[in-house]
């Protein structure tokens, strides 16, 4: 069943003259117990989809519904207040209360709602201890760490046990190490729950790493949906194969086309690699992820051939950059389990991996 749908839904900031689109026809399902990440680069509209489906901003046009409930629909002018909507809602500052406790923090809402002072506190001892945090509740937030803070706020949002959870960028704040910890922390919290979450990020790791489902909106616009492995491995266009992973970019002529199979000329060299999108012409576009690059001493198939420049070492790995010099020219960057002696190497581009936009 679906706890969330957004049908067609478009938000303008401003209005006449001055009405800037923001979001131009956005449609999405969040069914229950999944977690759809909303995914885009900054400014996209990921914040203000989650404020318009949190009823924070209002939308010009569209429908919302929420379970069986129509929170919003833009022809009817219906519009349910925030408050009603009955959503758990976690921001990327926290927003505690400073001079409330834990417990105070996390069960004002309940208070708010007149709930009976022992079930609040039967409730807030549930969440705090789903989140482990149950030895905490007496601290003041200035006496928890970033990742114990992160954790209240989501703990403030689970006490009502709402069908939805929004969450926008609420890891962004924690320091790298932390923030995967907090990641595998939230994805095990949510399946372990059984929550339905809508979560922005405009990291596409954590994107993946923690959803059933991404979303990748472009400028207002819904780019391409779907599970993190066919988001990765088959996009439907270069902004989402370049979105999601790291890159190779390269421009070339298209030579002969044979139904997928695309031959084309790169510096002089003739490549062959995979169309994909639907709109190659004669000027392409192609793109190899890194770690499908295959560096080889000796001449070699599908390949170019490049003078080392440098290598990076990545901890697990290395990762070698190969050009010809020329300020202008980016080159080829692959990954190698060792550090590369200095000299021309050949780098292969799998046909299948060589996409062709
Ligand atoms: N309150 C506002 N008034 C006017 N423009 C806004 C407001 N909030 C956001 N915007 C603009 O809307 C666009 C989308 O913003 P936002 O949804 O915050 O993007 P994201 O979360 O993907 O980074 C941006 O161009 C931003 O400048
Ligand atoms: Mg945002």
């Amino acid at each position: 069943m679906a706890e969330l749908t957004v049908t067609d839904l478009y938000l303008d900031y401003g209005t006449g003259a001055s009405a800037n689109a923001i979001l131009k026809g956005v449609s999405m399902e969040l069914q229950r117990g999944e977690v759809v990440a909303l995914l885009g680069p900054s400014g996209s509209g990921k914040t203000t989809l989650l404020r318009a489906v949190a009823g924070l901003e209002s939308p010009k046009a569209g429908k919302i519904q929420i379970g069986e409930r129509q929170v919003f629909d833009g022809e009817r002018k219906l519009e349910m207040a925030a408050e009603h909507r009955n959503l758990g809602l976690v921001f990327q500052s926290y927003a505690l209360w400073p001079h409330k406790t834990v417990a105070d923090n996390v069960g004002y809402g309940l208070k708010l709602r007149k709930m009976g002072s022992s079930e609040i506190a039967e409730r807030v001892k549930k969440v705090l201890s789903q989140l482990g945090l149950g030895h905490l509740g007496e601290r003041f937030p200035h006496q928890l760490s970033g990742g114990q803070q992160q954790r209240v706020a989501i703990a403030r949002a689970l006490v009502y046990n709402p069908p939805v959870i929004l969450l926008d960028e609420p890891l962004s704040n924690l320091d790298a190490k932390l923030r995967e910890e907090a990641r595998a922390f939230l994805r095990d919290l949510i399946v372990r729950l059984g929550l339905s979450a809508l979560m922005v990020t405009h990291d596409q790791g954590e994107a993946m790493a923690i959803s059933d489902k991404i979303l990748l909106l472009n400028n207002g616009k819904i780019e391409q949906q779907g599970t993190p492995q066919s988001m990765y491995q088959t996009p439907d266009s270069l902004f989402t194969a370049e979105f999601m992973g790291s890159n190779n970019r390269v421009a070339g002529k298209v030579l002969q086309r044979n139904g997928e199979r695309v031959t084309f000329d790169l510096d002089g060299i003739t490549v062959a690699g995979t169309a994909r999108g639907s709109n190659v012409g004669a000027d392409i576009t192609a793109m190899i992820r890194l770690e499908q690059v295959r560096i080889s001493q000796v001449e070699t198939s599908n390949a170019i051939r490049l003078p080392l420049s440098t290598c990076m070492y990545l901890g697990d790995r290395w990762e070698c950059l190969f050009h010809r010099g020329g300020v202008a020219e980016s080159g080829m960057r692959a990954y190698s389990p060792q550090r590369l002696v200095p000299g021309d190497y050949w780098l292969q581009l799998p046909e299948e991996s060589l996409w062709v936009f």
